[in-house]
């Protein structure tokens, strides 16, 4: 089966097709196309993402990066057909809000004849409800004009499902021992999740102010980084690492909550303790590296010590760390140092390079782990965008 799939949550415009075999958990995946327009470059001149104008671009993008994905998978063969009037009318209908992707959609379909896919897939939360809606509006009008069943994903289980995925190795999924944890840090969520089975989440710690992308992402806008700012953020820390600089200021960042009974976080102390140590200062290279180390070792400790918890508390075999934050290679080194030495027995996963960013495949495949879980799809009239939704809804 062939998996049509779809992300614009935020700032990257996403569309893959999957192929499977077999059924959740045993399948076997395989990538026949991985289109992804970043917006990143446009957000970067207002060092943030502002979701009207992320939804403008996503509209702009979403039918190129469809038909990128669709010729990659060499799933497209010209034609011309005529597509009946009525269809048409209720495209237009479907994609009212999306200003000229109806007649896109439509001048696409009369040029090629309708592509083997057997399921869509999209994200409908969470994220930025003005960009979660064009994913949504299309999945809609592909499977009206295709006559496919949708399934609405949330982007934090297709997050979950990117770091157990093996590019390499199939059957992958099955290997999971449960219960299992899954922390997610990404630029909008910092959660711990409990795994009793695939599909069974329950979120046992959550951040009470800033995800860790986004204290990532504020800190280096303070030291004048451009956004997104975490992968530069770890990379001056290396620097600063391999230096072996002392502290910034000579000070210690906090740890907030490390020592809170619960498994939440809280990072905006941390970054306003940035700022003050800043101090509207000026930074030289060296004293950006060594503030990026001491932040991101403040972030990190905090991070370690909520997990470890939270595996001892729940007797984890499993450790499942996902989202964007998760591309940080010193943070991969200490999580899998800190399982060896207190938890020998706990297996470690975390997303293959190109897949801990927001991409598509990974709602491929929760698309398709939901799918198996479910007995009859959802209409996909009914489908909606919640930009709050939750692991645990
Ligand atoms: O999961 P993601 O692509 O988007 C959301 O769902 O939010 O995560 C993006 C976040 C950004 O805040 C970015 O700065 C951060 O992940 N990030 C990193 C690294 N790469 C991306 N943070 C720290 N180190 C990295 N190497
Ligand atoms: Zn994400």
């Amino acid at each position: 089966m062939n998996i049509l799939s779809i992300e614009t949550s935020c700032d990257e415009t996403a569309v893959s097709l999957v192929k499977v075999e077999g059924q959740f958990p045993e399948a076997t995946y395989e990538i026949l196309g991985n289109a992804l327009h970043s917006q990143i470059e446009l957000h970067a001149q207002y060092g943030g993402v502002f979701p009207t104008m992320a939804k403008r671009e996503h509209i702009k993008k979403i039918m190129p990066m469809a038909q990128v994905a669709l010729t990659e998978a060499d799933l497209l063969t010209e034609s011309t057909e005529e597509i009946p009037r009525e269809i048409q009318e209720k495209l237009h209908e479907i994609l009212f809000r999306e200003e000229g992707l109806a007649d896109e959609l439509i001048a696409f379909a009369e040029k090629h004849e309708r592509p083997e896919i057997d399921l869509i897939t999209v994200t409908s939360g969470p994220g930025l409800e003005p960009a979660l809606w064009v994913g949504v509006n299309f999945a809609k009008a592909i499977s009206y004009l295709m006559n496919v069943p949708v399934v609405p994903v949330n982007h934090m289980e297709g997050h979950i499902l990117a770091s157990v995925f093996d590019v390499e190795e199939d059957d992958k999924l099955s290997q999971i021992h449960f219960p299992a944890i899954s922390l997610l840090i990404s630029g909008g969520h910092t959660e711990i999740i409990l795994m009793t089975e695939w599909g069974e989440y329950e979120k046992i710690g959550q951040t009470l102010d800033d995800a860790v992308g986004e204290a990532f992402d504020k800190v280096a806008r303070m030291m004048g980084l451009e956004y997104p700012g975490g992968p530069k953020i770890s990379k001056l820390a290396e620097e600063g690492r391999r230096a072996n600089l002392p502290h910034f200021n000579d000070k210690e960042l906090p740890r907030p909550m490390i020592h809170s009974k619960d498994l939440n976080f809280s990072f905006s102390g941390l970054k306003t303790a940035v700022l003050y140590a800043i101090d509207k200062k000026e930074l030289t290279e060296e004293e950006k590296q060594a503030l990026s180390r001491d932040f991101e070792d403040a972030v990190l400790e905090v991070l370690l010590k909520k997990t470890a918890s939270a595996i001892e508390e729940h007797g984890a075999q499993t450790l499942i760390v996902g989202g964007g934050v998760s591309a940080s290679q010193y943070l991969r080194q200490e999580f899998n140092r800190y399982c060896l030495e207190h938890h020998a027995s706990v297996t470690v996963y975390f997303p293959n390079p190109g897949l801990s960013t927001d991409n598509a495949v990974m709602i491929a495949l929760a698309g398709h782990a939901k799918a198996a879980n479910a007995s009859n799809p959802a209409a996909a009239s009914f489908i909606k965008a919640d930009g709050n939704k939750s692991l645990d809804d």
